[in-house]
């Protein structure tokens, strides 16, 4: 089996660059049919969507821009706990056409706390388009346009996820193996 290690956890490869790929392509269709004449702004939310990024926008295939952006957590008050915030955008998107691009739906507080802030901008709409979707995890109801995959409750890395830092120059999706 094609494994790899990174720090106690042990990975197997689970989905093949070209089977990412083949879905990435779908979704850069369906992006290219739908928001044909509304010159999307891409928001890639950093750092785990960095790869689905780039191969998602080589094949949209209408007028575009791309930006990047971070959702980054900083200590609020011991009540609120880490409240996160939205860093990096600098354009004016009143009136734009927002496709948020993450590389994965868990639980969904990030997307829809992102949300959240992008709404006080006055975006005209706003779409999301994710590489992977857990769906068992999701506690949140988000309207998830543009899911290149759904997978299981299980640890990944690769594609430009991380574990603790590393893992995310792999170009194929492990999962982690042998976890109690
Ligand atoms: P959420 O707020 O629970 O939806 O968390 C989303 C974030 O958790 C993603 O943007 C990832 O950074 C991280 N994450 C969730 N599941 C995984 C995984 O299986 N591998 C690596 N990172 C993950
Ligand atoms: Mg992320």
């Amino acid at each position: 089996m094609n494994t790899i290690q990174i720090k106690d956890k042990t990975f197997a490869v689970s989905i093949k660059e070209q089977d990412i790929l083949q879905e990435v392509s779908r979704v850069a269709q369906e992006i290219s049919r739908d928001l044909a004449g509304k010159n999307p702004l891409f928001l890639s939310v950093l750092n785990g969507s960095f790869m689905f990024a780039a191969d998602l926008l080589k094949r949209i295939t209408i007028p575009c821009e791309i930006s990047f952006v971070k959702m980054a957590s900083y200590s609020g008050t011991a009540s609120t706990g880490a409240v996160k915030e939205l860093i990096g955008l600098n354009e004016d998107i009143s009136g734009r056409t927002i496709v948020i691009v993450e590389d994965i739906v868990d639980t969904g507080f990030t997307m829809q706390r992102m949300l959240e802030v992008l709404r006080t901008k006055n975006p005209a709409e706003i779409h999301i388009a994710t590489l992977l979707v857990k769906p068992d995890k999701l506690a949140v109801d988000l309207d998830i346009e543009y899911a290149a995959m759904h997978i299981p409750n299980d640890f990944i890395v690769g594609y430009g996820l991380d574990y603790d830092g590393h893992g995310r120059n792999y170009k194929d999706i492990y999962i982690v193996v042998n976890e109690e």
